[in-house]
């Protein structure tokens, strides 16, 4: 299993993230999380901020137990963790996946709707495929094309997210 799509497996609910890992056990063993990894994990545990992320580098943490990311249980639903430069969206009920929140057209990072499965950018009206087809760098005057994808590894209730 590719580790990008390990948060496949997470519980379709949130309000079953109290049992994600047990869901995450029921389908794949956890044995695409090395003993490094898990420890990383513990070592941000006391770190989320009161909106549930927690920023390192090129890292981002989430807590999906936090009410702010209650809504990704419903499909289709998204969150963007602006200052984080992150979006996270419910593809389907099994499904989150990660994107850069910068607009490939002029870098506007806070005026996304998701509609019809890809995300428009209000600022212009521009939307973005999220199927890594054609994919365009952030503020490239792009005006078509896919978000840039970014790496998430869940544990338990938690998501770690790799900025590239
Ligand atoms: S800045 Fe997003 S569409 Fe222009």
């Amino acid at each position: 299993m590719k580790r990008r799509d390990f948060v496949q497996h997470l519980c379709p609910s949130m309000a079953i993230f109290a049992l994600a890992n047990a869901c995450v056990q029921a389908n794949e063993p956890v044995t695409d999380l090395s003993a490094t990894e898990i420890q990383e994990f513990e070592r941000v545990s006391t770190k989320y901020n009161e909106e549930g992320y927690f920023q390192e580098g090129n890292l981002v943490f989430v807590n999906l137990s936090n009410p702010d990311f209650s809504k990704l249980g419903n499909n289709l639903a998204y969150v963007n963790i602006l200052d984080a430069g992150v979006l996270l969206v419910r593809t389907d009920e099994k499904t989150l996946k990660a994107f850069s929140n910068c607009c490939p057209h002029q870098g506007i990072r806070g005026a996304w709707v998701f509609v019809n499965g890809r995300f428009k950018c209000e600022n212009h009206g521009n939307s973005y495929n999220i199927t890594e087809v054609n994919t365009v760098s952030c503020s490239s005057n792009s005006i078509s094309g896919g978000l840039l994808r970014f790496n998430v590894v869940a544990y338990k209730q938690f998501l770690k997210i790799t900025k590239v």
